[in-house]
């Protein structure tokens, strides 16, 4: 079957980089011009994927309006010629058919999860973590893993090598190495200690389950902080049915703590087009003193 829909878990508190998200959700907050949300969308569009649940929460409103239609904004860049502006913005709205919905009490990951089960009824969907950007050279990272589904037709998860120093802040593969990149699970660790870590390949944010993966949410019981982890129901739909990990091509980027979005921002901002070769000149000078 076909992958055509995408979840993506966009409720959680954003602790890690308040203050800024009290009342700003972590996803809107911008890489350059874009808020990460989009980037994350666009992967899933160009993915393949048409239909797409963002799981929101309190505070979390910005992100339905931005992919809400703004008339009284359009009209006014229509009046004024602001066509390319516009254009922009009409395509924001065009992506994807774009629904939501609200996980009222924030329990982790895995709950917000349950939350997609209607949307998604009985076939493999996509889940891509809505305050994280995959940036490739070739196939967005999405397609890499529904690629791989299709030769297994198993859930698989995004693998990246971590430094062991790094360990403790990921979901943690045990698994065995099949060759390409493809390694198969036998267990997944949540947040090991480095010295307990089986290995150093971490669960990267993206992901395509197959529909089993509900009715293991369902029986999974409050975990680490007393959150439903999802890794705690992947390690019980591994009783049942095998899980990849692929190490995909390309690179992450964690908005969600203060230091690695300004990373993220100058990485992109000296790529982008406009402001790339000023904000370089710029920063050499800045650095040089
Ligand atoms: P994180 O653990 O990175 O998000 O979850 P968080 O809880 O918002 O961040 P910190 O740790 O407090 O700083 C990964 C993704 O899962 C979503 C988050 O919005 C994020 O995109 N999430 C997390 C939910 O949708 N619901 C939750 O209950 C928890």
């Amino acid at each position: 079957m076909k992958i055509r829909k995408a979840v993506i878990p966009a409720a959680g508190f954003g602790t890690r980089f308040l203050p800024v998200t009290k009342s700003q959700p972590k996803e809107m907050i911008p890489v350059v011009d874009k808020p990460v949300i989009q980037y994350v969308v666009e992967e899933a569009v160009n993915s393949g994927i048409t239909d797409i649940l963002l799981i929101i929460g309190r505070g979390k409103r910005a992100i339905e309006e931005y992919f809400d239609r703004s008339w009284e904004l359009e009209k006014a860049l229509e009046e004024k010629g602001k066509i390319e502006q516009l254009n922009q913005l009409r395509a924001i709205t065009n992506l994807a058919n774009i629904h939501f919905v609200w996980q009222k009490e924030l329990n982790g990951l895995g709950h917000a999860i349950t939350h997609a089960r209607t949307f998604v009824g009985n076939e493999p969907f996509a889940v891509l973590l809505g305050d994280t950007l995959l940036e490739s050279d070739n196939e967005p990272v999405t397609m890499q893993l529904i690629k791989q589904y299709n030769k297994k037709k198993r859930s698989i998860v995004a693998l990246e090598n971590v430094p062991p120093e790094l360990v403790h802040r990921y979901g943690i593969i045990d698994g065995i190495e099949e060759g390409e990149g493809l390694f198969k699970a036998k267990n997944f660790i949540e947040k090991p200690r480095a010295e307990e870590a089986p290995s150093t390949m971490a669960v990267a944010s993206r992901y395509v389950f197959t529909p089993s993966i509900f009715d293991m949410l369902d029986n999974t019981p409050v975990g680490l902080n007393g959150e439903i982890q999802l890794t705690d129901a992947m390690r019980m739909l591994l009783l049942q049915e095998e899980i990849y990990g692929f190490c995909f091509e390309g690179t992450r980027y964690d908005i969600g703590n203060k230091l690695n979005f300004i990373k993220t921002n100058l990485i992109y901002g000296l790529k982008n087009q406009e402001i790339g070769p000023e904000l370089k000149k710029w920063l050499e000078n800045f650095l040089g003193k």
